[in-house]
């Protein structure tokens, strides 16, 4: 048992989890910093402050994905190199504004698959600290899934 009270197995599994998301979320936040610097179009004005509301979003969620490995004195992964090899979610470059909606769309679909195994984790381990943090950016990226699904409508 740790400071906690977790079991040294438990926690790991958990962190694997963990870090799997900062890796995914690390990628995702250089998409969005990509497009809000080279979205062009009629639609600027709209992506551009979007995509920067939602990279401010992914910076704070990063930070507290870290901080709470952190906590379980575990290691957060920390290099570029490691969260390029770890990412499922893809860099993508420059493409039409549209592209860029449904490619963000996409890479929520991958963080929201991350997060609900992570949940199921945690939850086996009553790690209600893990679930109550991980359970807001659900909610949000969920939310602001249907935003930009709202958006791609014609
Ligand atoms: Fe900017």
């Amino acid at each position: 048992m740790n400071y906690l009270g977790f079991s040294e197995a438990k926690v790991l599994e958990t962190v694997g989890h963990l870090n799997q998301l900062l890796a995914n979320y690390q990628v995702y936040y250089q998409n969005l910093r990509n497009y809000h610097w080279n979205v062009n179009g009629k639609h600027f004005f709209d992506l551009h402050i979007q995509f920067e509301n939602l990279y401010n979003e992914a910076k704070v969620s990063i930070d507290e994905i870290a901080e709470r490995i952190l906590t379980l004195r575990m290691s957060p992964m920390s290099t570029l190199t490691e969260y390029l090899k770890s990412s499922q979610i893809k860099e993508k470059s420059t493409a039409s504004p549209k592209e860029m909606v449904e490619s963000i769309l996409q890479n929520h679909k991958i963080l929201i698959v991350n997060m609900r195994e992570l949940l199921s984790v945690a939850a086996d381990s009553d790690d209600e600290g893990t679930i109550d943090l991980v359970a807001g950016f659900l909610g949000s990226i969920e939310k602001k899934s249907w935003m930009l699904d709202a958006w791609l409508q014609e």
